[in-house]
């Protein structure tokens, strides 16, 4: 009887402890902002080499920017992760975000660790790719239409709804649309373009990379998106030819913020100091699911990224075009004046 009891208190003992230990490594609630394909590996990686159970939700950047400021008073998100670097630059002015030096910071590409001084090292950069646009060569050869090489082609009229792009409320590929323009071409100009281009759009997605997979399916002849969404599009057999605009584009430095207040702050510190190690940057582009650039200088480039170096890129004011004051402007004026005209 004595033995049964001892060998019991070693069961009993066993299958607390077991549950105990992987509850010890808590928890982690990510909000994500690459393609969901992206989030998942992620996930599944930073599990396996921490053991942090990690609770993840996928959003556009100008969705969970939103949700960051509605739940400032209670945080439930620990980690912003992906997503365009303007409204990580907004949150972290609004101080919604939290200052964190990664050691990691040192290994990084000097884009990367100026989105991090720039934001007071609220935010840092984790990837950089170039806007453009995509189109379905078998739909443009059946609709006997001229290749678009240009943004001025886009809003030609033989381009009539045969056009999509996220809207750049929930989008901060579309923002970085908005933005760019302004910077071609002068604001009144850029909002004169965006009301043509308007009669021309055949959705305003909620997702920036969505009309990627439009023109791939054919759904849309055009898809404005960051080329290397075009890419995964492109690799996966689609019929696509990828534009970078004669006039000249915009990109973005794809960013990642701690959430001020997080409840699990170790467990976020520990998140991102991994996603800024070459082995997390490498996670994407060995699934085949991301061709940005990484920020780690030692984190493989995927060979068929769009090659920063050989487009025609505009000099970006992050700094301005993140602000609050002229993101939260610039976006209540294409509401204003550009989401509400006729077609
Ligand atoms: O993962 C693809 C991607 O284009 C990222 O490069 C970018 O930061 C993000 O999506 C932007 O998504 P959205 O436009 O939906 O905010």
């Amino acid at each position: 009887m004595k033995s049964r009891n001892w060998l019991f208190g070693i069961v009993a003992t066993i299958s607390v402890a077991a549950p105990l230990s992987a509850a010890a490594q808590g928890e982690l609630v990510l909000y994500c902002t690459v393609q969901e394909e992206w989030c998942r590996p992620m996930v599944t990686g930073f599990e396996k080499a921490t053991g942090i159970k990690v609770l993840m939700t996928r959003k556009s950047s100008g969705e969970f920017y939103a949700q960051l400021k509605a739940e400032a008073a209670n945080p439930r998100g620990d980690v912003w992760w992906g997503g365009t670097g303007d409204p990580h630059l907004q949150a972290a002015e609004e101080g919604l975000t939290q200052e964190y030096k990664s050691p990691k910071l040192a290994e990084l590409q000097d884009w990367a660790v100026r989105q991090a001084e720039a934001s007071k090292y609220r935010t840092v950069g984790v990837y950089a790719g170039a806007l453009g646009y995509s189109y379905n060569t078998e739909q443009l050869k059946k609709k006997n239409l001229p290749e678009p090489k240009c943004w001025s082609d886009l809003i030609k009229p033989a381009f009539k709804d045969e056009i999509q792009v996220a809207n750049p409320n929930s989008s901060g590929t579309s923002y970085t649309m908005l933005a760019t323009l302004v910077q071609l071409m002068g604001e009144d100009k850029a909002f004169d373009y965006l009301k043509a281009l308007h009669k021309n759009i055949n959705q305003y997605t909620k997702s920036g990379a969505a009309p990627a997979r439009a023109a791939a399916t054919g759904e849309s002849l055009v898809g404005i998106t960051f080329q290397h969404d075009a890419v995964v599009q492109a690799i996966g057999g689609a019929p696509v030819k990828i534009v970078s605009p004669c006039e000249g584009t915009g990109y973005e430095i794809g960013s990642m913020s701690i959430v001020k207040g997080a409840k699990n702050m170790e467990n976020a510190k520990k998140w991102y100091d991994w996603a800024l190690s070459p082995e997390a940057q490498a996670i994407g582009s060995g699934a085949k699911v991301s061709y940005q650039v990484p920020s780690n200088k030692s984190a493989p480039v995927p060979a068929q990224a769009p090659k920063l170096g050989e487009i025609k890129l505009i000099n970006y004011d992050f700094v301005k075009y993140g602000s609050s004051a002229e993101r939260s402007r610039l976006l209540t004026k294409w509401d204003k004046e550009v989401s509400t005209l006729p077609k």
